[in-house]
Formats: C-alpha cells, sequence, structure tokens
C-alpha cells in the first residue's frame, strides 16, 4: 500500500470512529459533543474517501445507513424465542396480587423481590440480532413467532447501534425495544402532510409502525424514530474468556440495561428498581403524573422481576411471562359526540375549525374542545355535526379528533359549512392556491386578528409586559380602547382602574409595566411585529444583520435573503410587511409613544462584499465552513450550496470535489483557504 493510501486508510477508519462517538453522545447520552455541522462535514468526508476506496466501505460505516435499494416486499424472519405479550394490572390490587403470585412461586416475601419499573412505550415492538457485534438482522413483532425482515429500514435509525460500541461485545446479541415517534415529530411530519395532502397518521404509534414498513428505506430515513431498548432476549458470552464480565455479571434486567447502554443502545431513563408492591405501586403513580411532561406516548408501565434468574424459574403461561405485568394508564383516545364547529381566528387570520365536544375525560384531563386544523382535514375525516367521533390527547399537544365512526351517524347529523365571511369582522375569507390554511383579509380591521396580535406583541419573547393578560387584552379590544399595539402605552391608571377587577395599585403596576416594556431590544421589536414567519431566531438574526430599524424597512428581497436562515417565503412576508401603509402607521405611532432601543447594540461593520454570492467547499484547517459562512455574511456577502454562473467566488478547502471541477467550468474565481484568510482579514 503506497503512503497515501494508508493515510486515507486511516482517516477512514478514524472518521467513523468519532461519527459513531458522536452518534452515541447525542442519541444516547443525549450529551452532544460536534455541531450538526461538524458531524456532517465528517461525514461527508468520509464518504468521499470511501468513494475514493469503495473496497475500503464495509456495511457497518456509518456512510452506509440509507443505502438499500427499495425492496419488493418483507421477507418473513421467525423469532429464535418468539415476542410475548404481557398480562395487565389497573389498580395497587392487581400490582399486590401480581407480586404475591410472584411470592408464592418462588417461596419468598413479596415486600422482598426486587421489581424493575420502566414505562411501556407506545411504538412499534422490534427485535435486532447482532453476530459478533454486527447489526445482521432487524424484524418486526408480527404474530408473535414470525415477523417481517425490516433491516434495511432499522438501520436508517440513528439508535440503531449498526457496530456494538465499546467492550466485550458477545457472539451473539437479540435486543428487543420499541420504535417511537416523539410527540414533536409526530406533530411536524402531520402538519407537512396536511400541507401536502399526503397521508395524516392518526397517532405516533401508527406512524411509527407506517415509517418502519416503507419499502423504500430512504423514506424511514427522513421520519423521526427512535428505538428504546427494553430487553435482552438473547446473548451468547462463550467467546469471551473474562468470566468477570460475561453473563455471571449480569444477573438482572438493570444490568442487561446498563450494559446495553455502554453498547450504544437507548434504553429509559425512567427505570428503577424497587422492592415490594407498594413502592412499585408509587412508582406507576408518580410516572403516571409525569406522562404528560415525556414528549412520548406511554401507555403504562412494565414491571419486571429483575433477578434472570428467577424469571427463568418463573417461565411463561399461554402467550405471557409469569415474570412480568402492564399496569395500564387511562386511554389516551376516548370516544365523545361533535355538537358544533366554531370558526376562530389567529393573529394572521388563519381561521382554524374547532370542535365543541361533549366533554370526555381524556388521559385524566376533561376534553371539550379539539381542533379540526382545516377544510382538507375536516373532508378528509368525513365528520359531520352530531357524529361520534374519537379524541386523542397527549402531553402538550392540543387535543384532536383523529376518526369518526360512521355507523353511529344520527338520522339529523349536519354538514359543516365553511365560512365565507370572517364570523368576527366580516371580511371575505381567502385561501390562496396551493395553502391549506384558509385566512380572514381583514387584517388589523378584524378584532379576533387584532386581539391576537396584541397578545404576541406583549408575550415574553417579545416586548415582555407584565400584567397584561389574554381577558385584559380582550376588554381592551373590545371596548375599542386599544386599536393598534401602540394605544397600549396612552392608557392611564385612571382609566384602567374603572374596569373590572381592576383596582389602583394593578393599574399603576401596568402602566408601569408598559413604561418599563418601551426600553427593548431590536430583536425583540422586531420579533412583537408578528410578522408572518419571524420567529424569535429569525428576528435576531435580521436585527444583527441590518443593525438598524430603517435598513431593515429599506431592505429589498435580495438583501433580505443574504440573512442567515431567512429563505424567499421569509423575504417576501418582511418585504411585504415594510410596504403596507397601515404597518408603516403603526411603527410610527409606536417609536412616537417612545419605544426604544440602544443601536449601538448591534454593531454593524462594513459590507463590502454586498452583493456578491460566495461557495465554500472541502475542509478546511484553521475553521468550520459554518465560520467562514459567517464571516462572509457578516461582510454582506451570501453563501450559497452550489456553484452557479452567479458565484463571485469559490473558496475550495481540501479535498474539494465536484463544486471545483464545476467552478473551474464556469470560470468562477478559485482561492484556498490561505487566501481565503488574508482577504476576510483585511476586509474585516
Ligand atoms: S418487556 C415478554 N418492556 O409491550 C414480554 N415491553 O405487551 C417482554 N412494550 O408489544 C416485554 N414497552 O413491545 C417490555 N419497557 C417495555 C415495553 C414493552 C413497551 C411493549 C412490547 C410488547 C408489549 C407487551
Amino acid at each position: 500500500m503506497s503512503q497515501p493510501e494508508q493515510k486515507n486508510l486511516e482517516e477512514i477508519s478514524r472518521l467513523r470512529a468519532e461519527l459513531d462517538d458522536a452518534n452515541y453522545r447525542y442519541y444516547i447520552l443525549d450529551e452532544p459533543k460536534l455541531t450538526d455541522a461538524d458531524y456532517d462535514r465528517k461525514l461527508q468526508r468520509l464518504k468521499q474517501l470511501e468513494f475514493k476506496h469503495p473496497e475500503l466501505v464495509s456495511p457497518d460505516s456509518p456512510t452506509q445507513r440509507v443505502g438499500a435499494a427499495p425492496a419488493e416486499g418483507f421477507p418473513e424472519v421467525a423469532h429464535a424465542i418468539p415476542m410475548l405479550s404481557l398480562d395487565n394490572a389497573f389498580s395497587r390490587n392487581d400490582i399486590t396480587a401480581f407480586a404475591e403470585r410472584v411470592a408464592e412461586r418462588l417461596e419468598c416475601q413479596a415486600e422482598d423481590i426486587e421489581f424493575s419499573c420502566e414505562p411501556k412505550l407506545d411504538g412499534a415492538a422490534i427485535s435486532l440480532v447482532y453476530e459478533q457485534g454486527i447489526l445482521v438482522s432487524g424484524a418486526t413483532r408480527g404474530d408473535g413467532r414470525t415477523g417481517e425482515g425490516i433491516t434495511s429500514n432499522l438501520r436508517t435509525l440513528r439508535s440503531v447501534p449498526l457496530k456494538l460500541m465499546g467492550s466485550n461485545i458477545p457472539a451473539l446479541l437479540e435486543v428487543r425495544g420499541e420504535v417511537i415517534m416523539r410527540h414533536a415529530g409526530f406533530e411536524a411530519l402531520n402538519d407537512r402532510a396536511r400541507e401536502e395532502g399526503s397521508k395524516v397518521f392518526a397517532n405516533p404509534r401508527n406512524a411509527a409502525a407506517g415509517s418502519l414498513r416503507q419499502l423504500d428505506p430512504r423514506i424511514t430515513a427522513t421520519r423521526p424514530l427512535e428505538f428504546h431498548a427494553y430487553q435482552v432476549a438473547r446473548i451468547d458470552m462463550a467467546n469471551l474468556d473474562d468470566g468477570a464480565m460475561g453473563n455471571s455479571a449480569m444477573t438482572t434486567h438493570s444490568q442487561q440495561m446498563e450494559r446495553l447502554k455502554k453498547w450504544g443502545f437507548l434504553s429509559s431513563a425512567e427505570l428503577r428498581t424497587v422492592s415490594g408492591p407498594v413502592l412499585v405501586a408509587d412508582y406507576c403513580e408518580q410516572l403516571g403524573e409525569k406522562r404528560d411532561q415525556l414528549g412520548y406516548d406511554i401507555d403504562g408501565v412494565v414491571i419486571k422481576v429483575n433477578d434472570l434468574r428467577h424469571q427463568r424459574e418463573l417461565g411463561f403461561v399461554a402467550r405471557a411471562p409469569r415474570w412480568a405485568v402492564a399496569f395500564k394508564f387511562p386511554a389516551q383516545e376516548e370516544v365523545t359526540t361533535l355538537n358544533d364547529v366554531e370558526f376562530q381566528i389567529g393573529r394572521t387570520g388563519a381561521i382554524t375549525p374547532v370542535a365543541r365536544l361533549a366533554p370526555v375525560t381524556v388521559a385524566g384531563v376533561t376534553v371539550s374542545n379539539a381542533t379540526l386544523h382545516n377544510a382538507d382535514e375536516i373532508n378528509r375525516l368525513g365528520v359531520m355535526i352530531g357524529d361520534t367521533v374519537a379524541i386523542r390527547r397527549a402531553g402538550d399537544v392540543i387535543p384532536q379528533v383523529v376518526r369518526v365512526d360512521i355507523d353511529k351517524r344520527p338520522a339529523q347529523a349536519r354538514a359543516i359549512t365553511f365560512p365565507v365571511h370572517c364570523p368576527v369582522c366580516g371580511s371575505d375569507i381567502e385561501r390562496l392556491e396551493g395553502e391549506a390554511v384558509a385566512r380572514c383579509s381583514g387584517g388589523l380591521y378584524c378584532a379576533a386578528q387584532r386581539k391576537e396580535a396584541l397578545k404576541h406583541f406583549v408575550s415574553r419573547k417579545a416586548l415582555d409586559v407584565d400584567g397584561l393578560g389574554e381577558k385584559l387584552i380582550e376588554q381592551l379590544v373590545d371596548l375599542d380602547w386599544v386599536k393598534s399595539p401602540a394605544d397600549l402605552f396612552h392608557l392611564t391608571a385612571s382609566q384602567l382602574q374603572t374596569l373590572p377587577r381592576m383596582g389602583e395599585k394593578s393599574s399603576t403596576n401596568l402602566v408601569n409595566a408598559l413604561d418599563k416594556a418601551k426600553h427593548t431590544t431590536l430583536a425583540r421589536f422586531i420579533y412583537a411585529l408578528g410578522i408572518r414567519e419571524v420567529g424569535e431566531a429569525t428576528a435576531a438574526n435580521l436585527a444583527s444583520h441590518f443593525g438598524t430599524l430603517q435598513t431593515l424597512q429599506d431592505a429589498d428581497q435580495a438583501a433580505l435573503e443574504a440573512v442567515n436562515d431567512v429563505g424567499p417565503i421569509v423575504a417576501t412576508h418582511v418585504h411585504t410587511f415594510f410596504r403596507q401603509p397601515h404597518n408603516l402607521e403603526t411603527l410610527e405611532a409606536l417609536l412616537d409613544a417612545g419605544i426604544t432601543w440602544q443601536e449601538s447594540e448591534i454593531t454593524q461593520g462594513p459590507t463590502p462584499l454586498a452583493g456578491q454570492t460566495w461557495v465554500l467547499t472541502g475542509t478546511m484547517d484553521t475553521m468550520t465552513r459554518d465560520e467562514g459562512k459567517a464571516r462572509l455574511q457578516a461582510l454582506g456577502a451570501k453563501v450559497a450550496g452550489s456553484v452557479s454562473k452567479k458565484t463571485t467566488c469559490l473558496v475550495a478547502g481540501e479535498a474539494a470535489g465536484s463544486k471545483l471541477t464545476k467552478a473551474e467550468q464556469l470560470g468562477v474565481e478559485v482561492i484556498d483557504e490561505a487566501t481565503f484568510i488574508e482577504r476576510l482579514a483585511a476586509w474585516e
């Protein structure tokens, strides 16, 4: 092997180790070490090297997660040991009875038995087989005896190790666990599906199972799935002569779970071992209270006898083990009647149909309203007023109507008609071509939009006005005391005192809070304006990029798109906002009312590269591409991802590839890292 080849080989194994380690820290330990950009950069570099050396590509390389071609179908996989189900428990009494049964068989006291308690995850059950530490097979539970082989899909999950990490790797390991989708990822997936008119999933469990059964692994790869290990089904440590680390060292389920973490698996952070039925029941109660804050669906607690010898001794009955039981929480889906549908107007005029329901308790909370999202969703569900509907509530997510029971439809059921005029201000409702959302065209003329705009204006991340709650805002708008945000600053304490429940003290406090809120930052002020799609982060980027309100106001579409994270849509919203006469009036009124911020807070340097487009490629020694990008943007340049005729200059780091070739073909200027640094220094 030549010397450069030897160097490549070393770099490949170094990059693989670094990427595996980064993955582990990110997904398993939740202590990220590399930034996303650094991770991508290293992965890119590894792909490049493997492209040059195809003979060195191995299936456990981090580049090989999405590799397989779409499948025709899934092969049957027989489980070496059947994947069983669990008996259920619903009360403290049931838990005690379970512990007593176990105690009787083991001939000991229930109080002395150690139980491992962990969340019962609501996803899809999966089995993974590792031979000599390498993932060889992944399958669904199926009917418990045979499942579907979905190895290529499971490989795309970054929480599924392709290769076990660390030491004492067993000759054979079968790990079982649940693939779940967190609420945030599930909501985002469904929001996108609603916009695109594609399949909407009723709950995260269906979304997880459906995503795993895609024939094309590239689709699975885009789904926010996580594998959580909960059981070692088979392990063979015979190959290890270090007996102390072998089977004998893992005599309990909880030890096995600890060991799985070291090998690179995610297992429940909520796992606790406790002795006796009383503490087990306490655990169930406490986890039940935490259920809404976990960010993913659980439907109960799995209670397992911790000692593996005892598990073997207890064995199985029919389809369930004697050593475990599932304590079930109340269901997250309940059935009720849809009494009516009302239409709510949001801050940007978006109109949302809201289901008014016969009150029903869902997972411990009374629900009487649920969202129906938009007109397409109503059509998709085929729902009518009077229908029997299934409601789902999980965590912080707004309750949703997920299904209709058509068989129970009463004769007098009514169709839901989407209004053509705003129910609040009477303006036309518009639905732009290709958009799922319909909007009231009334703008700030519409009291509903005004209320929402004001709520946003005074919210914590905007002007942060203490003591100005929703109810008060609604009163102020209904009384016509406040038509635009600037009017807030002209309210007097004596005027406020005439309102119900507003004493002298609270009125004075509110006026003082408003006075205090006048001194803000440009970023907060931009955010407070409530420009469509301009969240907190974008507002901060706009503020630091333009430095003054005037420069932002004057910026054209291209100048706006040059801002970090601002794409054409956001740029259009910002540009349009500052071209509306009523918005300019509002701005002027706000500044007249005394809103100020320190302009000097943002130091705006010269922008010698304004109007230029740069591209960065390859690896640089002294900085990351992100740093280079940030410094170019600070100088006014736009940084693009690909080379075109419009590119001003390409910075080519080490091992630059196709972008360099393209730049050379198009005659675009190319500079190396050293020249780039010199030029940056001169401009900055
Ligand atoms: S242990 C012998 N632990 O619950 C069975 N199962 O009814 C051992 N499940 O479909 C299963 N979370 O996928 C176990 N922490 C957990 C679990 C869990 C969810 C599912 C499992 C199976 C069902 C069993």
